[in-house]
């Protein structure tokens, strides 16, 4: 079996030869640390890249059977993305899409317990009204870089207020954090 870990290092030590914008490995580890503590068994995710993020998931998910759904619409990095799901061996619980989740996300036939929004910064209010319906109450929608990107944001910072929308920011790097809502 593959060493998970080293994997995860080196891929995330390519994404910053390469410039590839994954998370941080402190931000992957407290979204784990959700994922194991709410049992998630359904998510979905906006921008793979490739697939260091999703991968992380996986490792959690695996442990109960469960499945991720991620949507990358740059086909270089959805194609990075499935070979490194099969190094990984995390491909038979992802069910990946290269397409815009624009497009997408309104044929999903599923509902989620946790969403994740890492795509286009400035289209992350539109990615939440989108995936809103797919997201079961109670359950967990998380946005990335909502500090270090907030001037990208100002209509989803605007339109959480509106709307009354339970969220916390969480500083989860030393420059950055995330939008948890919770639905
Ligand atoms: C910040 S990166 C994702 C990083 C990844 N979640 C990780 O941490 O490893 C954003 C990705 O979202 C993709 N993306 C942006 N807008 C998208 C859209 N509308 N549909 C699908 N993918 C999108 C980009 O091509 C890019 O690869």
């Amino acid at each position: 079996m593959i060493d998970r870990v080293q994997f995860l290092n080196e891929l995330k030590v390519h994404g910053i030869k390469n410039n590839i914008p994954n998370i941080s490995l402190q931000n992957a580890c407290f979204l784990r640390g959700i994922l194991r503590k709410k049992k998630v068994k359904k998510l979905l995710e906006i921008g793979s890249a490739n697939g260091y993020s999703t991968i992380h998931f996986a490792c959690e998910l695996e442990k109960t059977w469960w499945n991720i759904t991620s949507i990358e619409f740059s086909q270089l990095a959805y194609e990075e993305a499935q070979d490194n799901f099969k190094k990984a061996e995390v491909s038979d619980i992802i069910e990946s899409y290269f397409w815009d989740a624009r497009d997408i996300v309104p044929h999903l036939q599923e509902t989620y317990d946790f969403v994740f929004i890492d795509g286009l910064k400035k289209r992350s209010k539109d990615f939440l009204q989108l995936v809103w319906d797919k997201v079961e109450d109670g359950w967990i929608i998380v946005i990335d870089d909502v500090i270090k990107f907030r001037h990208k944001m100002e209509d989803l910072y605007i339109y959480v207020d509106e709307q009354k929308l339970t969220y916390n920011i969480l500083p989860t790097d030393e420059d950055d954090g995330i939008m948890m809502i919770i639905k």
